[in-house]
């Protein structure tokens, strides 16, 4: 029995789509999951955790979410979540590509090692390559889609995690920019979302950090916090109609955290 509710017909921003999303059986990637089928969409989570993407696609009910497991970096999977998506639900409306990992932290670049700055691209850069790769083959014939892939604070400041992971989400940015001006002539919008500190497995992992620790980020923006739903939300903007015009942009959900420096000048707050 499906434990997500549909919102009323009227309110449902993606009725009738059909999404796919990287790495959607935990974290951001699920939340995007849940929000898009509660607005009326169909989702292929594609993910390397088969249990956990299973659950959520149980959750969510057989007729509205299917799980594939898929390793983004290897491109026949890639290509298998895709096809999974056109043959169940006959087409391929929104390609989210969420799925990320960080190569453990190092302060020191001399102790970073080469295989694991490839590792990170291979996930982060090429797997987001070959998610939009295979996307566009399906949405082409269409002449429509949209495709989102999830960026960072680190897509465009430097700083806050590893060379490997930043130089990774620096690089989507710029794929999202560049697919965007080839798939315009196809009506496909390209764009990035890309937030700021959220405790999840990946910056669990990352800073060390757990919900027992009491975790304290700088933010510019006071009384809110930053949640995955909001993350969802920004991607149900730019999957829906709603955002029609938008392409080729890094929509950053960070509070203002990558265009205001708070260190110095009439409003430091450091
Ligand atoms: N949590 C944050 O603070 C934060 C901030 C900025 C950006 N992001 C970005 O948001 C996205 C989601 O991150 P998250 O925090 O939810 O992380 P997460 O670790 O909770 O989830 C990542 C998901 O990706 C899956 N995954 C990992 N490697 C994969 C692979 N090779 N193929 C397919 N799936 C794979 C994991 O199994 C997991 O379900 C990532 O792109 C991340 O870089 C997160």
């Amino acid at each position: 029995m499906a434990t997500t509710t549909l919102l009323p017909q009227e309110a449902r921003r993606l009725e009738g789509k059909v999404a796919v999303i990287t790495g959607g059986a935990g974290g951001i990637g699920e939340s995007i999951a849940r929000l898009f089928s509660k607005h009326g969409a169909k989702v292929i989570i594609a993910d390397i955790r088969d249990d956990l993407g299973k659950l959520v696609c149980k959750d969510l009910g057989a007729e509205t979410a299917s799980f594939v497991h898929c390793d983004v970096s290897i491109e026949s999977d890639v290509e298998n979540a895709i096809a999974t998506a056109v043959d169940k639900f006959g087409k391929l409306d929104i390609m989210v590509n969420n799925a990320a990992i960080s190569d453990p932290p190092k302060a020191n670049i001399l102790d970073n090692d080469k295989a694991d700055f490839e590792r990170v691209i291979s996930v982060n850069l090429t797997g987001v390559f070959l998610g939009t790769k295979h996307a566009a083959r399906a949405m082409i014939p269409s002449r429509s889609g949209s495709i989102i892939n999830v960026g960072s604070v680190s897509s465009s400041v430097g700083g806050v995690a590893s060379h490997a992971y930043t130089s990774s989400k620096h690089a989507v940015v710029g794929l999202t920019r560049n697919v965007a001006a080839e798939l315009g002539q196809y009506g496909i919008r390209v764009n990035c979302v890309s937030p700021y500190f959220i405790l999840t497995p990946l910056t669990k992992e990352f800073f060390k950090v757990d919900e027992s620790s009491g975790v304290r980020v700088y933010s510019n923006l006071d009384g809110v916090s930053l949640q995955e739903e909001d993350v969802a939300k920004a991607a149900v903007y730019l999957g829906s109609d709603e955002s029609k015009y938008v392409s080729g942009q890094n929509l950053g959900v960070d509070g203002g955290f990558t265009t205001i420096n708070p260190a110095f000048g009439l409003f430091a707050r450091a």
